[in-house]
């Protein structure tokens, strides 16, 4: 038996994860604030903490997190919240917390929470006395982005090596962004080299410096990337472009943080340092053209970015993020529910930079408020089962998606459709209207979702997070507040409505 404290605001949960607790064979002990739990802790040992995160009177579950783990011997604390974010999940991990989960949390997963949990009831490693992080914007609702949210907050603060893998445009250098701002380094500098875009000549004066008259050119001694990131993190992008000779010379700076610049003296540097690629390193270790010892020293800590096709769930948060960003002060622009399922079902050979791009050119040259399916001009490959499904043709035609809305009687007529649907005012956007069931599954089949008359070779998985992204979306779009299966990584837009 172990003794649990709860701190949650909301009686109900409260309650609810009590009797579940007790249910196990567990003692729980429970605290409605921030303050409450701090005096609970004092005045008692526990085995471990449930801990939510919004909650009101000036103490929040972060600031609760922080106090918890600067004290001797903390519990482990799981923090369980409604409202996940990359930026909390990154910070509740850095700050040590055990886990970061969605609430609700039931009893089977309660019950494998604790099985991890309890046997870390020894203390572990307090917080560092690092700097507040700076705000960084990480879209990641799939549990894949969880899970990289929740290996950049383990890993920011350590000075291991990182390897973050991913296909262009997946995010990977906002990834080594948000290991550098989440670490305690971050007020220092992070430096970026492209390590394809420099030429080979000249890479080694770019990372190591040079001194003055080391050669034709060198007019004036340089410090380089490693020095210039001194004390903080150096990003070395495309390192699978790196050549071999310069391979060895930095694998021997991995290995003994001491360099030679061009012409000079050997010197020790103090530097984190952060790689990617998008290639696939195994295969060019096979082939010769990336040495082994460095792809293993590299290694340490591999951070790989799924493509965006893997993560559906993502792909609308990230949309209304970027329109968000577009829309800068004034008020962003919102998908139609038509919109949202040719989001879904495209395939996004560019990732993450193609939705940023399709979204930024769909601001532009959309006049009102609304964006809708034809407004999405969609390049290249679609998904593999877009591609021989009827029904995914009959939404790409230009009325398919729209058809599908309730009330929806407007003329068909392209040119016209497009001016009217441009220019129209808010009042007579349908897409927040609420969707009817038959115009619902029509608008699932459409997205791709469960398309029974075709030989669909899709993955079920992809399949299902097709479906989760999509309902998230009509759910937000009807204005219901229900617990969808989808956890938006940012406050979502609908939340206020
Ligand atoms: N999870 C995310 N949340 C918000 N924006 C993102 C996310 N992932 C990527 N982006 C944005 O998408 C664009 C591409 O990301 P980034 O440059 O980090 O990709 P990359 O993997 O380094 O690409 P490449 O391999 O082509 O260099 C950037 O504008 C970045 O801010
Ligand atoms: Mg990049």
């Amino acid at each position: 038996m172990a003794v649990i404290l709860i701190v949650d605001d909301d009686a109900g949960l409260r309650d609810g994860l009590a009797e579940t607790l007790a249910d196990l064979g567990h003692r729980p002990q429970m605290a409605a604030t921030g303050n409450e739990a701090l005096h609970h802790l004092e005045a008692h040992r526990f085995d471990a903490v449930l801990l939510d995160l919004r909650m009101p009177g000036g103490l929040d579950g972060i600031e609760v997190l922080r106090r918890i783990r600067a004290g001797p011997r903390p519990p482990p604390v799981a923090v369980l919240t409604a409202y996940a974010s990359a930026e909390n999940t990154i910070e509740a991990m850095r700050l040590g917390a055990f886990d970061h989960l969605t609430k609700p949390i039931g009893r089977a997963d309660l019950k494998s929470l604790l099985e991890r949990m309890l046997p870390q009831r020894d203390p572990l490693p307090g917080p560092h006395d690092a700097p507040e992080p700076s705000a960084g914007t990480f879209i990641g609702a799939s549990e894949s982005m969880r899970r990289v949210q929740k290996t950049v907050g383990l890993a920011a603060d350590s000075d291991s090596t990182v390897l973050i893998l991913g296909e262009t445009g997946t995010g990977k250098e906002l990834v080594a962004r948000a290991l550098h701002e989440h670490s305690r380094r971050a007020a220092k500098p992070l430096v970026a080299v492209n390590c394809a875009a420099i030429p080979a000549e000249l890479l080694e004066s770019e990372l190591f410096g040079h001194v003055k008259g080391a050669f034709t050119g060198a007019g004036a001694d340089r410090a380089g990337a490693f020095r210039d990131a001194a004390g903080g993190t150096l990003f070395l992008d495309e390192i699978g472009d790196m050549p071999l000779a310069m391979q060895a010379k930095i694998l021997r700076v991995l290995q003994e943080r001491v360099l030679t610049p061009v012409g000079g003296r050997a010197i020790s540097v103090d530097v984190r340092v952060v790689t990617a690629t998008h290639r696939d390193l195994p295969s060019l270790v096979a082939s010769g053209a990336f040495r082994e010892d460095l792809f293993y020293r590299l290694n340490v800590v591999p951070i790989v970015l799924p493509p965006v096709r893997e993560r559906l769930a993502d792909i609308v948060p990230l949309a209304e993020h970027f329109l968000r960003l577009s829309a800068r002060s004034g008020m962003p622009k919102r998908l139609t529910a038509g919109a949202a399922a040719r989001l879904l079902a495209h395939s996004w050979p560019g990732n993450v930079r193609e939705i940023k791009n399709v979204i930024e050119r769909a601001n532009v040259f959309v006049r009102g408020d609304i964006i809708d399916a034809d407004d999405l001009e969609l390049i290249g490959r679609k998904c593999r089962c877009s591609s021989r499904s009827g029904a995914m043709a009959r939404m790409r035609s230009a009325d398919g998606a729209r058809q599908a809305r309730e009330g929806d009687d407007r003329p068909r007529a392209g040119g016209l459709r497009r001016q009217s649907r441009r220019s129209r005012a808010p009042s007579q956007h349908q897409s927040a209207a609420p969707l009817r069931k038959d115009a619902a599954l029509r608008l699932r089949r459409e997205a791709g979702v469960r398309n029974p008359d075709t030989n669909c070779r899709e993955s079920r998985r992809q399949e299902r997070g097709r479906l989760k992204s999509f309902n998230a979306f009509k759910f937000a779009r009807t204005g219901t507040r229900v617990a969808v299966p989808v956890v938006m990584a940012t406050t979502p837009s609908w939340q206020g409505e």
